[in-house]
């Protein structure tokens, strides 16, 4: 199971609409796709148009099983919701002993997906945190802008010193250019500064588009509410090139 949180603490550079289309993409690609959601914020529920009674919460602070809060919404695409209650979270973790480990241990229980992916929120909070020293991959959604840049930047510092704080090896494996304009000279020039920093690990831009923007109104994915969008063809580009990446990794671990 490839392990991935969709993380930056800058807000609203994309990471929800990232994370809810990558996962509807997977899912459509035949993967088995659990899709997270560890924001109070609730943006996966609401742009999905899903609820439950349970949520992350009540599987963190032991009230019932994780496998309990698991909701089918298509074929191979299950999630788990968040609410306002998860705001909570930070500070019930702050109280136990191992606060940084707990959320590992709970998501190290979940098996029998080819993907997990984690909406995070934009913070570096003991949640991120949590996730950070359990997920392998982090994908870093990243407005193409002077800001956008310079947060990308703190997020790789992060990422270095969670690798040293918990002994891991979490990988950036894909910087995720958003709110592209490609006539928007700011935008080429921040694309050109990703790549030459991050090189293969950036991946296709998504382009500013309304039908990405107006599909959580309609409770849907991307690909179901506009297929034939600029939206849809650079996501699914991003499957492609996500689902690519995996069988990279496997023939190298043949070969060595
Ligand atoms: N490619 C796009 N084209 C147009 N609008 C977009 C695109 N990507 C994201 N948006 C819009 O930008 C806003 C922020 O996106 P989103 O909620 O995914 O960001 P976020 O990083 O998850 O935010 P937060 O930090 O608050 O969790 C939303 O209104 C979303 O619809
Ligand atoms: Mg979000």
């Amino acid at each position: 199971m490839r392990t991935i949180c969709i993380m930056n603490h800058k807000g609203g550079v994309g990471k929800t609409t990232s994370a809810v289309n990558l996962a509807a993409g997977l899912s459509r690609k035949d993967k088995k796709v659990l899709l997270i959601d560890l924001d109070s914020q609730s943006n996966v529920g609401v742009s999905l148009r899903i609820n439950s009674e349970y949520t992350l919460y009540d599987a963190l602070t032991g009230k019932i099983p994780v496998e309990n809060c698991i909701m089918n919404l298509a074929k191979n695409f299950d999630v788990i919701i968040s609410k306002e209650n998860l705001t909570k979270a930070e500070f019930y973790l702050s109280q136990q002993q191992n606060a940084n480990l707990i959320l590992k241990k709970m998501l190290e229980r979940v098996s029998g997906y080819d993907f997990m992916l984690i909406d995070c929120p934009p913070s570096l909070g003991i949640l991120n945190q949590n996730v950070l020293a359990f997920c392998k991959e982090v994908f870093i959604p990243t407005s193409t802008d002077y800001l956008g840049y310079d947060a990308l930047m703190k997020m790789e510092k992060v990422v270095e010193e969670i690798n040293k704080n918990y002994r891991h090896d979490l990988r950036i494996t894909k910087v995720i250019p958003t709110l592209f304009d490609r006539r928007n000279k700011v935008c080429k020039q921040t694309l050109e500064d990703m790549k030459s920093h991050f090189n293969g690990a950036v991946s296709v831009p998504i382009r500013t588009n309304s039908k990405v923007r107006e599909a959580p109104k309609y409770g849907k994915s991307i690909f179901n509410h506009a297929k034939s969008s600029s939206g849809a063809d650079d996501y699914q580009q991003l499957v492609n090139e996500v689902l690519e990446m995996g069988s990279l990794r496997v023939t190298e671990e043949i070969v060595n």
